[in-house]
């Protein structure tokens, strides 16, 4: 009686109540197979689970890259918050591996992707904008595009991706870098409040006011602490933009580097936003330049010098922020095997772009035999300001005093054989790239999670803010039922 009334009180004290109610056995052993089954059964009918017969499971499973793609046991569709609650606790019980998918856009295999069972969100599509409050509710499953046109009829938008196709869930719970992330900080910054799922079972609405630890954990923090379901974002006027993207040959490189370093020392209207690539595309070499202002009209000499320089293909003017951001080239690629990997530098100087072209030549002439599609470094400069946006402390950046551009390296290439080969040229290149950013003093204090390879130490992205991180997830996840799922551990 004692004993018993004691391990009550100890499960209840772990906050572990719901699996003294569960109806499963912790001993008996399951299958994936009989945990979709299970789930099945157990979540309401407005939520399905798909199998691989199922035309809708195929969705369920594809990602932007074909490398993150794996074939899950079944593609669960949760339709509401308390179903997840359902799904998350015979996942708690039985112990199976399983992976989130919002927009399927994060490029490491396992990270939203499982042989086990798939929580697919995109039944979290709603979208509810709040003109008294200037905020908007949405989904974790949508895509930005989506938040986009749905917003465009108010006239007002908020800090999202600058892609298609990018899901809410991942972008937002990494940091998320935007076109108006100079005017308004990063995409957690503009967070008000978050729908979560806790991995001991609760559904609990996350505000800085309710909860001071997991409002700073989740913005930044992936998955380590639980599964949300919808967030809560400040909106901000939309007028027309302007900009688009320009691809520039390879012989004009040198042209582009000056006039982006120009703009980098020259320029601090937040308005304006921009990405320099240098690529190869089939081997041949490219630059591509994406220009953002946020406003009918760019003020004469901010875009000038990149306007002036010969371009194999233009598409800048004014036009949705919506039409924009889809104009970005990042669908060249899609369902091509792909990694990411990337540095932060607190500098943009000629010589990193220097060294930067070089990777991508190097790389390219040594990758062409091996099925290399595209490869492609990404300069994202940011101002200083963009860091001080933010009104509380978030997991990612740890660090808001140093301004720092997070560096995109990309890899695409076909062929499955080659997909170490490529793992090792991310890797190798970043090292020799961080090489001469600490040759230069310019090396940047965290790496951006969201475009980080697997296997990138979680001190890296956190810094100081590992030991904190650490303590709330003991405290919300006793169980580490998050562990089952893949992305950056804590
Ligand atoms: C073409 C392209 C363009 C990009 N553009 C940008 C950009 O402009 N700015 C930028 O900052 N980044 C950008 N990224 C990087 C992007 O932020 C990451 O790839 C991000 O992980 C994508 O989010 P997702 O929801 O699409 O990914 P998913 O692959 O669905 O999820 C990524 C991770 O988040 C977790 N997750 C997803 N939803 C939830 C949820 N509801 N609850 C808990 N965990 C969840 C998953 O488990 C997984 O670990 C881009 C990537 C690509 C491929
Ligand atoms: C998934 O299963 C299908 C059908 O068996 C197979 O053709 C495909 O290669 C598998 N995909 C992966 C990524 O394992
Ligand atoms: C949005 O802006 C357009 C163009 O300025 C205007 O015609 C329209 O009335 C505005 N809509 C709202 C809801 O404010
Ligand atoms: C990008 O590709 C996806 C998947 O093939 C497609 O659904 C989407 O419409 C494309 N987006 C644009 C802007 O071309
Ligand atoms: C170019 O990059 C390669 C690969 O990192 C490196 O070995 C080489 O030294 C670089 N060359 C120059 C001129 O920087
Ligand atoms: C992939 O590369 C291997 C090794 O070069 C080759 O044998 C194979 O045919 C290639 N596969 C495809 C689909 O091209």
């Amino acid at each position: 009686m004692f004993l018993t009334y004691s391990l009550f009180m100890n499960l209840l004290a772990a906050g572990l109540t719901f699996l003294l109610y569960s109806p499963l056995s912790l001993a008996s052993p399951t299958s994936p197979k009989t945990t979709c089954a299970l789930i099945g059964k157990a979540i309401s009918s407005s939520s399905t689970v798909f199998y691989p017969e199922d035309a809708e499971y195929s969705l369920g499973i594809d990602h932007f890259a074909l490398s993150a793609i794996q074939n899950s046991t079944c593609s669960v569709e949760p339709d509401t918050a308390l179903d997840v609650k359902i799904i998350l606790r015979i996942l708690a019980s039985t112990r199976i591996p399983f992976a989130i998918k919002s927009g399927g856009h994060n490029l490491n295999l396992g990270f939203s992707s499982t042989s086990g069972i798939l929580l697919y969100m995109t039944r979290f599509n709603q979208i509810t904008y709040h003109a008294h409050t200037n905020t908007v509710d949405i989904g974790s499953g949508l895509t930005w595009d989506q938040v986009y046109a749905a917003l465009e009829p108010y006239n007002v938008s908020v800090v999202g991706a600058r892609a298609t196709g990018v899901g809410v869930g991942g972008f937002l719970l990494g940091g998320g870098y935007s076109y108006k992330t100079n005017q308004y900080g990063l995409a957690v910054d503009s967070i008000v409040a978050m729908e979560v799922v806790l991995p001991t079972g609760q559904v609990k609405t996350i505000t800085y006011t309710s909860d001071e630890d997991l409002f700073f954990a989740l913005r930044g923090g992936g998955n380590n602490f639980g599964i949300v379901t919808k967030f809560t974002l400040r909106t901000h006027p939309q007028t027309a933009v302007w900009g688009g993207s320009i691809i520039y040959p390879g012989t004009q490189a040198e042209a582009v580097s000056t006039a982006l370093l120009k703009y980098t020392t020259r320029v601090t209207d937040p308005k304006t936003g921009i990405q320099c690539t240098y690529a190869t595309y089939g081997g041949e070499s490219l630059v591509m330049v994406n220009l953002f202002y946020d406003a009918p009209r760019s003020p004469t000499g901010i875009f000038d010098d990149f306007l002036s320089i010969p371009a194999a293909l233009l598409d800048v003017g004014t036009r949705s922020y919506l039409s924009l951001v889809q104009s970005a080239n990042t669908n060249l690629t899609s369902h091509t095997r792909g990694v990411y990997n990337t540095i932060s530098h607190t500098a943009v100087t000629s010589s990193l772009l220097t060294a930067m072209r070089n990777e991508t030549n190097v790389y390219s002439n040594a990758l062409q035999s091996q099925s290399l599609v595209l490869n492609g470094y990404v300069v994202e400069p940011f101002l200083p300001v963009a860091y001080h946006r933010g009104t509380s402390a978030t997991a990612y950046p740890p660090d808001r005093s140093q301004a720092i551009h997070p560096m995109n390296i990309y890899y695409a290439w076909s062929n499955i054989t080659f997909d170490d080969v490529m793992f090792d040229a991310a890797r190798s290149s970043a090292a020799s790239l961080r090489g001469s950013a600490v040759r230069e003093h310019i090396l940047g204090s965290a790496k951006y999670p969201n475009y980080a390879i697997s296997g990138t130490a979680v001190e890296d992205f956190y810094g100081k803010n590992v030991d904190r991180l650490r303590a709330i997830k003991r405290k919300v996840d006793p169980l580490n039922v998050m562990g089952l799922t893949g992305g950056f551990k804590l």
